[in-house]
């Protein structure tokens, strides 16, 4: 979709926008998964395959289940859950970067699907456990047993193999991990990383035919994505040399509130599974711990990723920063802080929310209301959010962001990303978690 003119509502009742959205989900069903959209992601992609397994729950629970299940059978050996597992019956050329690309078959422990050799935030644990509230049935326990090893296995690899800075972090080596890929959170980093967008001539980016170039990435975005990877594709996707060897080494606030989140959610999953929820609650709290001692800063009262390359958190205020607020046990004074800064005219929730999230400071000098994770909405952080306002004691602004959310589907349908002011909708018109987390919210008010 290439049009941001602000179109008339799509639908303008609760029925009718689950029916959208169910069609959405339905449209976008692949056999065992569900690709995020058919157009620009045709692959089935990691945490996108989480948020919808959330909203599968809510109207078909056997997807949610062979969704996780699909994913999880592309796991390496040594736990890492990978960001995209390729579908082998579409034609090459369907994505760029394509499993020829990242060449997955060279590494030791890679599965037998092709996929690519990096993570995304871990918040499949948490989607297992929301669609096992949902559907109680034996064949959810059952598939709930089989998942717990490997979502054990999932945070093993990010708490060991992925804590290069050794403060109890995971790190990310591509900002592709952490989901918001062209986020200002991730320029400083970058600007460290060697290329030139003159490379791209040699490639051809297929997500510019479906989508507007200036709503994504740049090509010199591109340039150090595919640098990037280079890097770590010629360590055989290995963690032991990341810190002499890879140019991209950050902690990011999100991935380790996920991973925080992922040891609560696995404490509820022991429990029903008949395994030890103790170490779970454990290593939730130390997760905390580490993330207010290395991410938290008390003068912007926001998180911060940290580079580990200079040691320095990154000054931008990003959507990134307020996502620690979905960790239950953070210290009150920590919350009330990133609650002060989500109401601010950076984040614009309060008074009533009327604005949608932005993904990035809407008052800063790079705040791009149409590029991607520069600015944009997106329902995943919003939904990340309205968790966290709600486990913090603030269901008059959830509610709010609730509305806004809804709102913003309403008037637009199940885009990728929407402008932050208009509320049009941006990239992909038919996107998988998009409906699927309307349905959560449609379901839950
Ligand atoms: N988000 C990336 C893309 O835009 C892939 O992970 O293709």
């Amino acid at each position: 979709m290439r049009d941001d003119a602000p179109a008339g509502p799509v639908a303008a009742d609760p029925a009718g926008l689950r029916a959208l959205a169910v069609a959405t989900l339905d449209g976008n069903w692949e056999h065992d998964h569900t690709v995020p959209s058919r157009t620009l992601y045709p692959h089935q992609w990691s945490w996108d395959s989480a948020f919808i397994a959330i909203g599968w729950a809510h109207v078909r629970p056997a997807r949610a289940w062979r969704e996780l299940a699909s994913l999880f059978r592309a796991q390496w050996a040594d736990g890492r859950v990978p960001h995209i597992v390729f579908n082998p019956s579409l034609r090459v050329g369907a994505y760029f970067p394509g499993p020829e690309f990242w060449a997955s078959a060279l590494a030791e422990g890679a599965p037998a699907a092709a996929t690519s050799g990096l993570i995304q935030p871990p918040v499949h644990a948490l989607a297992a456990w929301l669609a096992y509230r949902r559907d109680r049935s034996e064949a959810a326990r059952a598939a709930l047993a089989r998942l717990y090893p490997r979502l054990v296995a999932q945070q093993r690899y990010l708490a060991t193999c992925r804590d290069v800075g050794g403060g109890d972090l995971a790190c990310i080596v591509h900002p592709w991990e952490s989901g918001l890929d062209n986020s200002p959170a991730w320029d400083a980093p970058m600007a460290a990383v060697r290329a030139d967008a003159a490379v791209m001539r040699a490639y051809r980016r297929h997500d510019t035919v479906h989508a507007d170039a200036a709503h994504r990435p740049t090509d010199l975005d591109y340039a150090r994505y595919v640098a990037i990877v280079a890097s770590y594709r010629a360590l055989r996707y290995r963690d032991d040399d990341l810190a002499d060897r890879h140019p991209f080494l950050v902690e990011c606030p999100l991935l380790n509130a996920a991973m925080g989140g992922a040891e609560q959610a696995l404490a509820r999953i022991a429990a029903v599974v008949g395994a030890d929820p103790g170490p779970h609650r454990d290593r939730a709290a130390a997760i905390t711990e580490a993330l207010v001692r290395r991410l938290y800063d008390p003068t912007t009262g926001l998180f911060h990723p940290r580079d580990l390359r200079t040691g320095r958190l990154v000054p931008a205020r990003t959507a990134l920063g307020l996502m620690p607020l979905g960790l239950p046990d953070l210290p009150a004074r920590t919350a009330a802080s990133v609650i002060a800064e989500a109401c601010s005219a950076r984040f614009g929730l309060a008074p009533r929310m009327e604005r949608p999230l932005p993904s990035h400071d809407r008052t800063a000098p790079d705040f791009e209301p149409l590029r991607y994770w520069r600015g944009p909405s997106w329902l995943n952080l919003a939904w990340l959010l309205h968790r966290g306002l709600r486990a913090h004691g603030r269901p008059d602004l959830a509610a709010g962001l609730r509305r806004s959310m809804i709102g913003l589907v309403a008037r637009s349908g199940c885009h990728e990303y929407f402008h932050p002011d208009t509320g049009a909708g941006l990239g992909s018109p038919a996107f998988g978690w998009t409906a699927a987390l309307l349905l959560d919210v449609l379901a839950d008010p």
